[in-house]
């Protein structure tokens, strides 16, 4: 009768090879989940179609528990159902698709098809199982120039933006929450990122960009190891402390950690609603420069160069609602993200491909 009565403890998590999908991963199988992951890779490390993604070997020896991993796309809507008829899941977590916003410009339409129709199909097998609960990975970003700050969940959304790759975000919660008012019965928290940094404390997982990266502490990472000559920071006219653009910096692993507290909150969401997961404190392209510095005891030289065209001055997130709702809140500091980030670089040169490549 338990067994029956005992919710399944299953939780499909898409696109859990990735950075911020892989932490969730560790923090889901140590909460006593079992997250069975699907990623086609195409943005994760030397997967050999079939065979474990690197980042995921590394969330198995850190938690010392097998992951459940299947090498195929959201958009195989077939094989999708047939992962809805093995699997009795509690829940969805859905990370996957496409995120570069300077690739989105030159690609819009593929950035539509993957990002949306991925977004789709999940809802179409979740109906058909009578699954309605999910946690959308979502991005501040949706905000577009912030009339207030700090931006709360109230700010209008989808104004102003400046990308196709943020356009999916907004279409997508904007079909979300369509979803949730023709059919009552769904529980969707949309989470709202500000800026993820960091790696897991051990140093095996970590953000690994394939190519130069387009993230600001990525590449100031590189540049402390020397892979990367010199940081360029776009712009110190903006109308910040120093001029230079001021962002919200949230810990990797206090970001996976706020997903599972909305996780676990999901049944008490009616419909739809969206969260910001932030820390509510803004920090300088400068500031982080220095944290790093000091964290990594490297320098980090950096000139100054021109705006990067859709780059906002200013964004920080008012986090209440997460904190009141989840009973949630982030308590790493910008120099432990610094610290964690660090210590992922130095042990990880090439990041999941083997040093000698
Ligand atoms: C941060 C600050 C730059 C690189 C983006 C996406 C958002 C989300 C997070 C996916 C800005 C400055 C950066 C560099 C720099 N991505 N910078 N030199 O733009 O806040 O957000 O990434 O979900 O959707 O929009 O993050 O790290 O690119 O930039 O000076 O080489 O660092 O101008 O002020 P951003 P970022």
């Amino acid at each position: 009768e338990k067994a029956k009565s005992k919710m399944s403890s299953y939780v499909l998590v898409t696109g859990g090879a990735g950075y911020i999908g892989s932490h969730t991963v560790v923090e889901l199988i140590q909460d006593g989940f079992t997250p069975i992951v699907i990623d086609n890779c195409v943005n994760a490390t030397r997967c050999q179609s079939g065979k474990m993604p690197e980042s995921l070997n590394r969330v198995q020896q850190i938690t010392g528990k097998a992951v459940t991993y299947y090498d195929f796309d959201l958009l195989d809507k077939d094989k999708l159902d047939e992962l809805f008829k093995k699997y009795k899941f509690c829940a969805v977590m859905h990370f996957a698709g496409l995120k570069s916003v300077t690739e989105s410009i030159s690609k819009p339409m593929e950035y539509y098809e993957v990002n949306l129709g991925a977004i789709i199909n999940l809802i179409e097998c979740m109906k058909e199982q009578n699954l309605k609960k999910l946690v959308f990975s979502s991005s501040a970003t949706v905000y577009g120039p912030p009339e207030k700050l700090p931006v709360d969940e109230q700010h209008i959304v989808g104004k102003g933006l400046t990308n196709p790759y943020g356009k999916t975000k907004f279409f997508a919660e904007e079909m979300l929450r369509d979803v949730a008012k023709a059919d009552e019965g769904w529980n969707i928290a949309l989470l709202r990122y500000f800026n993820p940094v960091g790696s897991h404390i051990s140093g095996l997982i970590g953000e690994d960009p394939q190519g130069p990266p387009n993230n600001l502490m990525p590449y100031v990472s590189q540049v402390a190891i020397g892979k990367l000559p010199v940081l360029s920071v776009f712009g110190d006219d903006y109308d910040t402390p120093d001029g230079t653009g001021v962002r919200d910096f949230i810990h990797i692993v206090d970001l996976a950690q706020g997903h599972i507290a909305a996780l676990k909150k999901l049944q008490e969401i009616n419909g739809c609603m969206a969260f910001n997961l932030g820390t509510g404190k803004g920090y300088s392209v400068l500031e982080a420069v220095k944290a790093f510095e000091k964290a990594s005891g490297r320098k980090v030289p950096y000139k100054i160069a021109p705006r990067r065209p859709g780059d906002l001055g200013n964004v920080y997130a008012n986090t209440q609602l997460a904190e009141k709702f989840f009973q949630w809140k982030a308590t790493k500091s910008l120099e432990e993200m610094c610290v964690d980030m660090w210590r992922w670089q130095s042990m990880n040169p090439n990041g999941y491909r083997p040093a000698d490549a």
